[in-house]
């Protein structure tokens, strides 16, 4: 399986989240091997799209979640209210999160409140330039997962799915390499191993600069389950053409 997940940010009006998911339903061939998809608009814009997709086998996921459960939090969003508007998925420590405060702990938390409700979490993690340049990609990867995932058992099942997302290739000019990706991707998944977490099934999704130019490449990679897409997630070609790319690998891999 591979999966293709849009993240939409926070770029769009409820108006324009529905023109542009309608666009992609309307793209998308029923007959064809789909991969999984599954859309994370704004919160605003969740019950518009969940409505949208109700009869599609695409998913709706948000893009964070409250750390803690219902209760008197001002401003958070929690896990059992994402489920009531129809969400399966949500992202959760994504960089640009992490980089307004949000610590490991905050996305073990969060990690365990979506899991309790029954929510399956796409988990980012990725080093920034400098981290990088100082050759602390390995260290940054192996503590965001260690502390995200020690002590956190998968209900059967929910699959564990990571995003890798080096920061330096977020909306940049171009995505990582081939052999950066599968370097980070083949160390995520032996911390997963490692951790001894009880995880049926580990899919590693790569996010960063990822359009239809490059998709179909990235996503033919072995090491490579999956794509996070940020910005080419917005235009209904560019998205069409990543889950058709997803498509053109799973029929060619029978996966
Ligand atoms: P990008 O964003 O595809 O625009 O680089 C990816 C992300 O931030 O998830």
């Amino acid at each position: 399986m591979k999966y293709i997940v849009g993240n939409y940010k926070m770029q769009l009006t409820t108006r324009e989240t529905s023109a542009l998911v309608k666009g992609v339903l309307h793209g998308l061939s029923l007959d064809d091997v789909l991969p999984e998809i599954i859309l994370c608009p704004t919160f605003t814009a969740l019950p518009d799209v969940q409505k949208l997709i109700k009869k599609t086998p695409v998913n709706l996921g948000a893009q964070n979640v409250a750390s803690t459960g219902l209760g008197a939090h001002t401003g958070e969003v929690a896990a059992a209210q994402l489920v009531d508007v129809g969400c399966t998925h949500t992202l959760i420590g994504h960089s640009e999160r992490r980089a307004a405060g949000e610590s490991g702990d905050d996305v073990h938390e969060k990690i365990l409140e979506a899991l309790a409700a029954g929510l399956t979490p796409i988990i980012c993690v990725g080093e920034t330039a400098t981290e990088r340049a100082a050759d602390q990609t390995n260290a940054v990867i192996t503590r965001q997962i260690t502390s995200a995932l020690t002590d956190v058992a998968f209900p059967r099942k929910t699959p564990c799915l990571i995003a890798y997302e080096p920061v330096w290739a977020i909306g940049a000019a171009s995505p990582a390499t081939a052999a950066q990706i599968s370097e980070a991707h083949s160390l995520i998944r032996h911390l997963l191993v490692g951790l001894g977490s009880v995880i049926d099934d580990i899919a590693v999704l790569y996010g960063g600069s990822v359009d239809a130019s490059n998709a179909l490449a990235i996503l033919r990679e072995q090491e490579v389950d999956g794509v996070l897409v940020g910005g080419a997630s917005l235009k209904i070609h560019e998205f069409s053409a990543i889950i058709k790319a997803g498509t053109a690998v799973m029929t060619a891999t029978h996966v």
